[in-house]
């Protein structure tokens, strides 16, 4: 109740109050913000993954538009010499409208991306969108084997037979590259675990799966005992340090994520921005009002 009353209100109040919250998660309203933000996290050690704001856009020519920021992105950064890859949404390229179109868009950016030998993550969206995503993936990464990478989601009850499905693209010196989270959206319980234990499960069985395919895993969670069980398998399958990585969003667990760098991990933070971020923010509490909760412990407790 309580949570879905914050998530309702939120949409109505002024930005410059919401923005005040939402700068802990946001790394800026521009491409410059981002920059200065990826920066400060480069000169920790961290690289970054950036991500430009929006998803689900309803009118195909926002696509082109889209993709022309993500070209810019990328020429900025790299002439800043950044650390960085990047993160996109298929649905801001109007996957939903237009499948073609929109692979064209991710390929476009992908190229550019590789001609700078850097690396683009498709993330993964919700259910609808599982298999076309999979699809652009699977298409792009025999192009491009490199600079292309998938995210996967430990709560859907298929995620196990999709990294099986995958295994024809993994080669030695080009790993299939699959980001593993728990995934964010609201799904029904007919494919997708709702129970913490159960998804936590999951998620670990995955990432089994991953090492003993010798893919490249980026972990991603902010879950201490994720990450625990995730030393103990990487340990277990003597992974090198230069096989997986850690991935978190920026702003979340800042003192978990230190200790992970401590031990000597690499860890890349997944950057935000955007001029979509107040429509963006508050779109994910209206879906899931629980994550008020955990915004607001997360404000509280950097731990
Ligand atoms: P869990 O939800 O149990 O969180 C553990 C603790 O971390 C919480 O108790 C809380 O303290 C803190 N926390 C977690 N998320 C927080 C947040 N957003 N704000 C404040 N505190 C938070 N999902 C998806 O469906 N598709 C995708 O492409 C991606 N991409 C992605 C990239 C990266 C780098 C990360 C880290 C995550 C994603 N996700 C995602 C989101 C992911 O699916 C998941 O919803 C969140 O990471 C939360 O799950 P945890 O594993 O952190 O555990």
């Amino acid at each position: 109740m309580f949570h879905q009353l914050i998530a309702n209100i939120l949409p109505h109040l002024p930005q410059s109050f919401v923005w005040k919250f939402s700068k802990e998660y946001v790394a800026g309203q521009n491409i410059e913000e981002a920059i200065d933000n990826a920066r400060i996290l480069n000169a920790q050690s961290v690289e970054t993954t950036i991500d430009v704001l929006g998803e689900f856009i309803t009118f195909l020519d926002q696509a082109e538009a889209n993709k022309k920021e993500y070209l810019e992105l990328i020429d900025k950064t790299d002439s800043a010499g950044l650390k960085t890859s990047y993160s996109i949404k298929p649905t801001f390229f109007g996957l939903l409208l237009d499948k073609e179109v929109c692979k064209a868009h991710i390929r476009e950016v992908v190229a550019k991306a590789a001609s700078c030998g850097r690396f683009v993550r498709i993330d993964m969206e919700d259910s609808p969108c599982t298999d076309m995503e999979i699809a652009i993936f699977r298409e792009l990464k025999q192009e491009l084997p490199d600079n292309v990478g998938l995210v996967i989601q430990a709560y859907l009850k298929r995620t196990y037979s999709d990294i099986e499905s995958l295994a024809d693209l993994n080669t030695p010196e080009s790993p299939v590259n699959l980001r593993l989270c728990k995934g964010i959206y609201v799904e029904p319980a007919e494919i997708a675990y709702k129970d913490h234990d159960e998804i936590n499960k999951n998620y670990l069985k995955d990432l089994e799966l991953m090492l003993q395919l010798k893919m490249f895993p980026a972990i991603a969670t902010h879950d201490r005992e994720l990450v625990e069980g995730s030393y103990r398998l990487l340990e277990k399958y003597g992974v090198g340090k230069d096989q997986y990585e850690f991935q978190m969003l920026y702003g979340v667990t800042p003192a978990l994520r230190q200790s992970i760098i401590d031990k000597g991990h690499a860890l890349r933070v997944y950057l935000p921005f955007g001029a979509d971020w107040f429509g963006y923010c508050t779109r994910r509490l209206k879906e899931n009002p629980q994550m008020v909760s955990m915004a607001v412990k997360a404000l509280f407790n950097k731990g």
